[in-house]
């Protein structure tokens, strides 16, 4: 299995100090108000996990279950809601938090689909953001800008593996199944 890895990208003590960094600005900006942190399952739950721990505020949490790329490290094109959000978002600030953006089709597809609900607030925090992410979705707080390449570790997986490294790798372009 880790034969697949090609390199490492971004290291563990270079993740935990971005959370920080990120958690920091995040606590500063939504000072006096109560925020729902809104993780998009099931990429995002290890940095959610760790990000929250260095918030400051009172947070209240939800999820979202979303898919959009099947086995396949390349997107199907379509965004499906597995599981909606428990909470009513009306009036409330929330943050969505992301693994990563790739194309954006899931983030734009997600809010829209939150803002309709009429939220106080509405930004994106996504840990890593690559090229395409710019110009079709806006992020108030991006942790990385990598390469297009399919990584995966701290929550991201390839076929349901990789998810617990803790470390962000580079995949081995040879594995790349098309559908
Ligand atoms: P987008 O809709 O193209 O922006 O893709 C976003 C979703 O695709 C993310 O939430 C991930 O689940 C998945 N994804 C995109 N790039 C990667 C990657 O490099 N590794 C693992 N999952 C990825
Ligand atoms: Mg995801």
């Amino acid at each position: 299995m880790e034969t697949e890895i090609e390199h490492i990208l971004i290291g563990e003590d270079e993740i935990k100090a971005k959370v920080a960094e990120l958690a920091d600005r995040i606590s500063r900006d939504y000072q006096g108000k109560e925020l729902l942190l809104v993780g998009i399952l099931k990429g995002a739950f290890m940095f959610l996990a760790d990000l929250c721990r260095h918030i400051s505020i009172p947070v209240k949490f939800d999820f979202v279950v979303v898919s959009s790329y099947g086995s396949s490290t390349r997107s199907c094109g379509v965004v499906r809601i597995q599981k909606d959000l428990d909470a009513d978002i009306s009036d409330r600030h929330v943050l969505i938090v992301e693994d990563v953006i790739d194309s954006g089709l899931t983030l734009n597809y997600i809010s829209k689909n939150f803002k309709a609900r009429n939220p106080a607030s509405l930004e994106i925090c996504s840990l890593l953001a690559k090229p395409e992410a710019n110009h079709s979705v806006d992020i108030k707080y991006t942790g990385f800008s990598i390469p297009s390449d399919f990584v995966v570790g701290y929550g991201l997986d390839f076929d349901e593996n990789y998810r617990n490294r803790r470390n962000i790798a580079v995949l081995k372009k040879s594995p790349v199944k098309t559908t």
